[in-house]
């Protein structure tokens, strides 16, 4: 349904939603940007607005954290660790994916 589509395609632009492609790019962007300072749990942890993770992102910045994309990293979090998702169940390793 052509119509349908496009009707969602609107709601996403509207709603600001980022393409999978932006989240990829961001989770790969964050592995590199963040993980020499400290552990990604740290990150995970938090379920924040999308003004929550902007301010973590200059927090860092002002720490020596150096971004090559800024935006990617951003959009990958407010899709990923917004405050509409489940909180992280306890058990989780130093990288911040569950424990096997
Ligand atoms: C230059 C070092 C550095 C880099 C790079 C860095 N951080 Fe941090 N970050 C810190 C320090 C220091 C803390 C405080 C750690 C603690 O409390 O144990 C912290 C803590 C945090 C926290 C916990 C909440 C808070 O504000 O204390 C979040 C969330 C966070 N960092 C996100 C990120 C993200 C996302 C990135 C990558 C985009 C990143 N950090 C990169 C140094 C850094």
């Amino acid at each position: 349904m052509m119509r349908a589509g496009l009707l969602w395609l609107a709601f996403a632009l509207a709603a600001g939603a980022a393409d999978q492609a932006t989240i990829d790019k961001g989770q790969k962007e964050e592995q590199r940007t963040c993980l020499p300072c400290h552990s990604l749990r740290i990150v995970h942890s938090n379920r924040l607005i999308r003004a929550g993770w902007n301010k973590e992102l200059d927090k860092m910045a002002g720490w020596g954290a150096k971004y090559t994309d800024r935006d990617a990293i951003l959009e990958y979090l407010v899709a990923t660790y917004g405050d509409d998702k489940p909180v992280t169940p306890p058990e989780m390793s130093a990288d911040g994916r569950p424990r096997q």
